[in-house]
């Protein structure tokens, strides 16, 4: 089988209910607390995607044992010191940032070097902005210029640090928290808002830590080196997963969706809120709380007339992965669409933001663009019946998925390259479109 799909038709009406695969974010933060509690953790519905599989190898790698049973994961591990570092390690992250820039700041205090590689996209993106925070507790980092490969070497002698974290970036936030966890005294960290699934696991482990929210930023004191035991966990379902069924089932005619069991912490459901404001309401039933996060069923409809949006800044890191289905919906509303600041995007498994601008211009809508500002002009009567391929996109894994969504809902005949990449994040991904109707073509080798 090649690694490219053909959409060539849309998807008819579907009335079903669906429940995707599990949340990475916190998929990868469980596989990490668990590699440094006292005992045994149980995940169950770990993500077992690419991402969280590297996860899992690489803390194997360093000493730490994993086994997986029918419905959970069993981590073993043996505490804040717990890592094996009697040898110089080498971990392969692939393509995951949030695994890649988390482990570094579980590292500070390993005693041996680790040097940590990743795939052609992870290579390509910062890692300044995670080894300078990292430096300044003692800790020895070295890369390539701000890229991978980077070396960590870590201090017997850490000290705590107070550290800005200004991009609303949670990989940065989080790294200097698990940090702290490894250092005497009290680590100070001031973050613009990003998701908080680390402090909210901190806290259901009871680890000291002081959260102060304000208007735009978060407060922490982390009080280091306080061992934890191991813990029990059900990993909700990923609202960035689901982002890609939301947007299908608007486009789509006539059609429903319940999605089963979603997470929705508030700092990740910007899209919903995005949604509201572009005339789109996504109903939340069953809603219940689990270990500081927030569940919900989701229920979507089709919607025909749909509103242009200009999108606060602020709502920027709570829909920073759905940003690329949202410019989907926003090519079909009645109007011009403004988003701003958005350079983060460009700064993803791909750059984003470039490469969502050359799709919608490929797809006959109108964009201006202004530094990290756009404007989407939205055209409510788009159809298309053209031939379009999506190639060279870094194997990012949103903007296959994003494409799919876009040949299933839009018409048109579509060749996807690179399927594969679904298995980053989201490895259910073509069963669901199967289960909704969906068709795809799967292109058969040449012979
Ligand atoms: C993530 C944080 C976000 C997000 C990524 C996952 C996390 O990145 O884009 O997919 O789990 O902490 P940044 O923190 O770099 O914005």
């Amino acid at each position: 089988m090649k690694n490219q799909i053909k959409i060539n038709h849309r998807i008819n009406p579907f009335n079903k209910i669906i429940n995707v695969n599990g949340d990475k974010s916190i998929s990868i933060r469980c596989v990490l607390l668990a590699s440094q509690a006292i005992g045994t953790s149980k995940i169950y519905n770990l993500l077992e995607s690419e991402d969280v599989i590297n996860a899992l190898k690489s803390i194997s790698k360093l000493g730490i044992k994993y086994k997986k049973f029918k419905r959970y994961y069993e981590i073993k591990g043996f505490g804040l010191s717990g890592f094996n570092d009697k040898k110089k390690i080498k971990l392969n992250a692939g393509n995951s940032g949030t695994f890649a820039r988390l482990i570094l700041g579980l590292l500070v205090n390993f005693k041996n070097t680790v040097t940590l590689i990743g795939d052609k996209s992870l290579s390509k993106r910062d890692f300044s902005r995670i080894t300078e925070p990292l430096k300044k507790f003692g800790a020895k980092l070295s890369s390539n210029k701000g890229r991978l490969p980077v070396k960590i070497t870590g201090s017997e002698f850490l000290r705590p640090v107070e550290y800005n974290e200004t991009r609303g970036s949670a990989q940065c936030k989080s790294a200097v928290m698990l940090a702290s966890l490894k250092t005497p005294g009290l680590t100070i960290i001031k973050a613009k808002k990003s998701r908080n699934h680390t402090e909210l696991l901190l806290k259901y482990l009871n680890i000291p830590i002081k959260i102060s929210p304000k208007y735009n930023h978060d407060y922490f004191k982390i009080k280091g080196e306080n061992n934890f035991k191991g813990f029990d966990y059900v990993v909700p379902g990923d609202i960035s997963s689901s982002s890609f069924f939301i947007i299908l089932t608007i486009l789509s005619k006539k059609s429903k969706l319940i999605i089963k069991n979603v997470n929705i912490n508030q700092t990740r459901t910007g899209i919903i809120k995005i949604l509201k404001k572009m005339n789109v309401n996504i109903i939340f039933k069953n809603k219940k709380f689990y270990k500081g996060e927030m569940i919900a069923d989701m229920i979507i409809k089709s919607k025909t007339k749909i509103k242009s949006i200009k999108c606060p800044k602020k709502m920027n890191s709570s829909a920073i992965d759905e940003f690329l289905v949202i410019f989907l919906l926003a090519s079909k509303a009645n109007g011009i669409s403004s988003f701003e600041d958005l350079g983060e995007l460009n700064k993803k498994e791909s750059p984003r933001l470039n490469i969502a601008i050359k799709f919608l211009k490929m797809i006959g809508i109108k964009v201006e663009r202004k530094n990290d500002d756009i404007r989407i002009h939205g055209n409510p009567h788009l159809n298309l019946s053209g031939n379009y391929k999506i190639k060279n996109f870094r194997k990012d894994h949103r903007i296959f998925m994003m494409s799919c969504v876009a040949a299933l809902t839009l018409g048109g005949k579509w060749e996807i390259h690179d399927k594969d990449s679904v298995y980053t994040s989201f490895p259910n991904f073509f069963k669901i479109i199967k289960q909704l109707g969906g068709k795809i073509n799967w292109e058969k080798e040449k012979t």
